[in-house]
C-alpha cells in the first residue's frame, strides 16, 4: 500500500473562481486534484476539456492533477490532456475500442495510466493489462454527477482488486470515486483503496481544511 492520497473532484468546485478555489483546497491539504471530463455522450453530462486543465497550470498550480476521462471516443483526447499538464489519465474500458492501445497511449505520453470500472463493469478488464496500469479507479456511483450515494458493493469489489494488486507485485494504486465522506472513508480505506475522490463532501462544506483534517482522523484510526 502506498501513502493514502486525498484527491478533491472540482466537478463540485465553485467554478466561477476555479484557480482560487483550487489553491484553497491544496491550501486546505489536499494532494491531488481530481479533474472530471464528462461529454454528454459516454455519460449524460458536460463539464471541461484540456483548455481548463492548461488554465489551471498557468494560473499556478503545480499540485498533480488526476484526468478522470468520461467521454467516447477517448484516445483523440489523451495528447491534449498531457500537454495541457495531466499527471493521471483514467479512462472507461468501455469507452475504449482498444484497451491495451489506449493504456499504452497514455503512458507514451508520460502520463500515469488507469482502469475506471463503473459499479457493474466486470474485473475482468484487468486480466491482460496489469502491467500496463498505474491506477486503478473503482466508481462508487453510477458517472455523470456528484453529490450521490456510496454503493455498498464496491467494498468487496475494492477488497477483490486490493488482492489482485498485491498478487500482481505491481506498483498500481486503488482509487474509490463517488460518495466518499468523513464518515465512510475508515472502511473504504480498510477494504484497500489508497486514493480517496471527494467532491460534494469537502467542497459544499465552508472549510475544506476541517473535512479534509477529519478525513485523515478517520485515515490514521
Ligand atoms: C462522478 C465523478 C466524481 C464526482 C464525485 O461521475 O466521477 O468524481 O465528482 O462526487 P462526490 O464526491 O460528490 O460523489
Ligand atoms: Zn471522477
Amino acid at each position: 500500500m502506498q501513502p493514502y492520497l486525498i484527491a478533491p473532484s472540482i466537478l463540485s468546485a465553485d467554478l466561477a473562481r476555479l484557480g482560487d478555489d483550487v489553491k484553497t483546497v491544496l491550501d486546505a491539504g489536499a494532494d491531488v486534484i481530481h479533474f472530471d471530463v464528462m461529454d454528454n455522450h459516454y455519460v449524460p453530462n458536460l463539464t471541461f476539456g484540456p483548455a481548463v486543465c492548461k488554465a489551471l497550470r498557468d494560473y499556478g498550480i503545480t499540485a498533480p492533477i488526476d484526468v478522470h476521462l468520461m467521454v467516447k471516443p477517448v484516445d483523440r483526447i489523451i495528447p491534449d490532456f498531457a500537454k495541457a499538464g495531466a499527471d493521471y489519465i483514467t479512462f472507461h474500458p468501455e469507452a475504449s475500442e482498444h484497451i491495451d492501445r489506449t493504456l499504452q497511449l497514455i503512458r507514451s505520453c508520460g502520463c500515469k495510466a488507469g482502469l475506471v470500472f463503473n459499479p457493474a463493469t466486470p474485473l475482468s478488464y484487468l486480466d491482460y493489462v496489469m502491467d500496463k496500469i498505474d491506477v486503478i479507479l473503482l466508481m462508487s456511483v453510477n458517472p455523470g454527477f456528484g453529490g450521490q450515494s456510496f454503493i455498498p458493493a464496491t467494498l468487496d469489489k475494492l477488497r477483490q482488486v486490493r488482492s489482485r494488486i498485491d498478487a500482481s507485485g505491481f506498483d498500481i494504486r486503488l482509487e474509490v470515486d463517488g460518495g466518499v465522506k468523513v464518515n465512510n472513508i475508515a472502511e473504504i480505506a480498510a477494504a484497500g483503496a489508497d486514493m480517496f475522490v471527494a467532491g460534494s463532501a469537502i467542497f459544499d462544506q465552508p472549510d475544506y481544511a476541517e473535512v479534509i483534517n477529519a478525513m485523515r482522523q478517520q485515515l490514521a484510526s
